[in-house]
């Protein structure tokens, strides 16, 4: 089973961007765990980021031709503004699983809002780094 690990926006710079909400630990410190995690128990795993819109869309539609069973998603800024994302990910009908290194809910009001939240198969927010780690066991689990 394949699965893709999908950063949007400013979380190329997880470990020196402000370290305080977001930890000290970088992308490629957890791309490596979730990599053993996977490997560990049979699953496959690809990793994209970008701070560009229109390529996390291309993502999510290639993700089809490329046999990607189920995604992992932190769209950073994009949680709160991107119905573009929403469709694309509605239009592929790959389950998804959110991820929020912070608490969403418990930060500035805008960031109460998620668009992903209603068609994501499970929320993982405030859970730190451990998050992307926490929604990649819960598929293992289901799968
Ligand atoms: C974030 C929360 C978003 O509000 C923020 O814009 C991010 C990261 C998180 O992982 O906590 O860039 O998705």
């Amino acid at each position: 089973m394949n699965i893709l690990v999908l950063n949007g926006p400013n979380l190329n710079l997880l470990g020196s961007r402000e370290s305080n909400i977001y930890g000290e630990e970088s992308l490629n410190v957890i791309e490596k765990k979730l990599l053993k995690l996977a490997e560990d128990n049979s699953f496959s795993v690809n990793f994209f980021q970008s701070n560009a819109e229109h390529e996390l869309i291309n993502c999510i539609h290639n993700s089809k031709e490329n046999n990607i069973s189920a995604i992992i998603f932190n769209p950073a800024a994009f949680t709160h503004t991107s119905i573009a994302l929403r469709d694309a990910l509605l239009a592929v009908k790959i389950p998804f699983y959110e991820v929020h290194i912070s608490d969403i809910n418990s930060r500035e009001e805008f960031r109460k809002k998620s668009f992903f939240s209603d068609i994501a198969e499970k929320v993982f927010t405030g859970k730190g780094t451990n998050g992307y780690l926490l929604a990649l066991e819960e598929i293992i689990k289901n799968n």
